[in-house]
């Protein structure tokens, strides 16, 4: 049964209403003769649809009364009004959901006014419901479609990001198969240097005229060995001396090197993290990584200022990636290297990996220190991050994967120096196929007392010492040869002379000739670029060990 309040001022006017509206079938809940009562009943009653008399006592009309209701109540208002002036319809018409009957009324007509007014009512509820339930569920669809645009549009920027990390990796790795492959022809010829100038000082008076000049080559040829010997790592030539150690005490160490190299303007900020934090890469090609980015925090500022070095764990829970880095999930050791230099722009910024790249003035900078240290850092199984932007300082972050401290390697023992004597007596087998190295290698034997056999590959050593009616002491010979490679030879030198010494040279570290088959135990190694006086020892100590 709908719920009807009654505003109307006329007592008798109102009876009427209320018995007709019960024969009718409603239920008046009320009935107000002031806008003020009909507010408060309005309130009390909550009913289904008002009737209201538009000229009613009081300092409140019915349209006013009406608007008042609505404003706290959702309930259609009919208005009863004796004329039709347009202008008081149009007043109630803004109140909102009416309908109105002019009296006198029919019953039917009140009726059917009221009947009409609630289902239009109804209507409009639902209408409402529905209109914000679609419109919730576009704001749904909405969010959703926004949502999917940030992803593709992440999808597309991290695409891009990875694109021009595999243009930027092609070329250094092209850059650092040319810079290799230079420095380790390079090598030889240093060692031709190194060796010639050597022996003439070691012939010439020193305080003769010549003594100087000699000595200037000699000098020059120690800092070009120093190089190529950065160009190798670059082009990963040189296989990394893996160990674990710990990150903040290298970096306190690294630092007492350092200070004195900064100067005085600069000063140094350490934040390290309180935990020992374990790493797993080439000791003293970290200090390189530490002391190059230093360095160049210190030439960024030529009128002084700071660097801050701090260490931290960073764990990466989703892949990490950006214009310089893609940290797969793991944890990280975090070193940052952060100065308030010169700062660099876009331009510069997409270059500084790249080896010979430099700003600085001829003579000034190589262009080979971010380019080592890049290379470091990825072999290591690391990467390296850098944000700065000019007159706004450089920050460089540096990701090393963290190591179980349980591997952490105890600091190897010095080895015990050698007593043996030098005999600098025997015969020498010598197979190198570069000649000038061959001539060179010879003569500094010659020199100090030995019989070399020298061949200029593996097949000419094999058929010298089938020829040779002496003694063979010592097999010397280069590991990459046109014809057989050293391995072989020493393989085959050893069937016809057992347990014969031999010293492997190369170009080549250590580490790498593990390719050709030797373990690295078993042989004594002779790095080129080498001095006379680093041959003439390992020739020695050789052959005193098979004593
Ligand atoms: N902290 C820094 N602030 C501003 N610019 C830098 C910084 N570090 C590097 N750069 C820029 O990157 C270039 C390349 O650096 P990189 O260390 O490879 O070579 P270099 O310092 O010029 O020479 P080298 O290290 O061989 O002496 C620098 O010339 C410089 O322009
Ligand atoms: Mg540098």
């Amino acid at each position: 049964m709908n719920r009807i309040l009654i505003v109307e001022d006329e007592a008798i006017v109102s009876l009427d209403i209320q018995n007709r509206l019960q024969r009718l079938g409603y239920e008046v809940v009320g009935i107000a003769d002031t806008g003020l009562e009909a507010l408060e009943l309005a309130r009390d009653e909550q009913p289904d649809i008002v009737l209201m008399d538009i000229h009613i006592y009081g300092d409140i009309d019915g349209i006013e009364t009406s608007r008042l209701i609505r404003k706290e109540i959702d309930v259609p208002v009919v208005f009863l009004t004796a004329n039709s002036d347009k202008n008081t319809i149009q007043r109630a018409q803004e109140t909102g959901p009416f309908a109105y009957v002019i009296k006198p009324f029919k019953d039917t007509e009140l009726n059917s006014t009221i009947e009409i007014a609630l289902h239009r009512h109804k209507l409009e509820k639902e209408l409402e419901t529905r209109v914000q339930e679609r419109t919730a569920e576009l704001a749904r669809v909405n969010d959703q479609l926004r949502r999917e645009v940030a992803e593709s549009q992440r999808i597309a920027r991290v695409n891009a990001e990875l694109e021009q990390q595999l243009r930027q990796s092609q070329r250094m790795e092209g850059l650092g198969q040319l810079a290799g492959g230079i420095a380790h022809d390079f090598n030889n010829m240093l060692t031709i240097i190194k060796g010639y100038s050597e022996l003439v000082l070691g012939s010439i008076d020193q305080s003769g005229p010549l003594y100087d000049d000699v000595n200037m080559v000699r000098e020059a040829a120690e800092r070009a060995t120093a190089l190529t010997s950065k160009l190798l790592t670059f082009g990963r030539r040189q296989p990394l001396d893996i160990t674990t150690f710990e990150i903040n005490t290298t970096i306190r160490s690294a630092l007492d090197m350092l200070r004195p190299l900064l100067g005085e303007t600069v000063r140094v900020e350490t934040e390290l993290h309180p935990d020992p934090l374990f790493i797993h890469t080439d000791a003293s090609l970290f200090d390189q990584v530490i002391i190059n980015l230093s360095v160049n925090a210190r030439d960024a500022m030529p009128a002084g200022g700071q660097i801050n070095i701090s260490t931290a764990i960073h764990s990466v829970q989703t892949e990490q990636i950006n214009r310089f880095i893609n940290l797969p999930p793991g944890a990280y050791a975090l070193m940052s290297i952060r100065d308030t230099g010169i700062g660099m722009s876009e331009e510069i910024l997409n270059r500084i990996f790249e080896p010979f790249y430099t700003t600085k003035n001829t003579g000034k900078g190589t262009g080979l220190g971010l380019a080592m240290v890049y290379s470091i850092v990825r072999q290591s199984g690391g990467q390296i991050d850098v944000h700065s932007a000019p007159d706004k300082g450089t920050n460089f972050d540096v990701y090393l994967p963290l190591a179980d401290d349980q591997e952490a390697t105890v600091a190897q023992e010095e080895p015990v120096p050698s007593t043996a004597q030098a005999v600098s007596q025997g015969t020498v087998l010598l197979a190198e196929d570069e000649q000038v190295v061959r001539d060179l290698t010879a003569r500094i034997l010659t020199d100090v007392g030995f019989d070399v056999l020298s061949a200029d590959g593996g097949h000419q050593a094999v058929a010298l010492a089938q020829q040779h009616e002496g003694p063979i002491d010592l097999l010397l010979t280069d590991v990459v040869m046109a014809d057989i490679n050293g391995c072989e030879l020493a393989r085959q030198i050893s069937q016809r002379i057992p347990s014969i010494p031999v010293v492997f040279m190369s170009g080549h570290s250590r580490a790498s000739l593990a390719q050709y088959g030797v373990q690295q135990e078993e042989f004594a190694f002779l790095q080129k670029p080498f001095s006379p006086q680093n041959l003439i020892d390992i020739v020695n100590e050789a052959l005193s060990k098979r004593l």
